[in-house]
């Protein structure tokens, strides 16, 4: 992910963002071997080579962390309305960390953040098939004919989805519960599946990717996650 020069050096532990400008000013940073003198160039550290004094900069380490998003909260680095941005929750970490794939402005839950872009990409693409399982508290009581209609695959947009499986948690009377496991990631996918059967979604949590669950996590925290963790989201 490309970030301004000053800001990348800054958090390579180089020295602040406004010392960082001098530098930048003096002619001692290079980018792909090219001298940069003007503020606000933009480079990507993890394909880009950046030089500070002819030495590489530091690879930054490379993080994933598990965040409960709260609602109301929208999963871009920038909000042109000015909605509050899930990486402003990400108190005290000091990498660059960007939400992997999206979670609608309504929906909490289960959000992966990292710095690491190949991690992000493995985990979003369909190839892989990563499972994400949410709760969605619907309208009414979907009828066993209805659930088995979405686990077999609708017609969305004119393409079908693929299999997912469904199963009821709790009734409780003029809504119910349902566990969902799907591994597309379609704009509002779950939402758009229970209208689709005239069960309009009340509230959407996300709770687990492939088998790594929230667990005790409360709704806003953070938590950094293990490698072996990090596993378990693709089983
Ligand atoms: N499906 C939805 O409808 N919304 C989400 O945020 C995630 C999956």
């Amino acid at each position: 992910m490309e970030e301004r020069l000053q800001k990348i050096l800054a958090r390579a532990g180089i020295c602040s963002r406004r010392q960082a400008e001098k530098l930048i000013l003096a002619g001692r940073v290079k980018v792909d071997g090219q001298v940069i003198k003007e503020l606000g160039v933009k480079a990507d550290p993890a394909q880009q080579r950046i030089e500070f004094d002819g030495k590489p900069l530091p690879k930054p380490t490379l993080v994933c962390y598990l965040l409960n998003k709260p609602r109301g909260y929208v999963t871009t680095m920038k909000d042109p309305q000015g909605r509050p941005i899930v990486s402003a929750l990400m108190k005290g970490v000091k990498e660059r960390v960007f939400p992997v794939g999206r979670l609608d402005l309504d929906t909490e839950g289960a959000l992966l953040m990292t710095n690491d872009g190949d991690l992000s990409q493995r985990i979003l693409h369909p190839s892989n098939e990563v499972k994400k399982t949410y709760l969605a508290r619907v309208s009414g009581r979907p009828s066993h004919k209805k659930l088995s209609e979405l686990e077999k695959g609708i017609i969305l947009d004119g393409k079908k989805t693929w299999p997912a499986k469904l199963r009821i948690i709790k009734s409780h009377g003029a809504s119910t519960t349902v566990e969902v496991v799907i591994h597309e990631g379609r704009k509002r996918q779950v939402r758009l599946m229970f209208a689709a059967i005239g069960h309009p979604v009340l509230e959407l949590k996300r709770i687990a990717y492939g088998k790594l669950g929230l667990g005790v996590l409360r709704v806003s925290e953070f938590r950094k996650l293990s490698a072996h963790e990090l596993k378990k989201v693709f089983k």
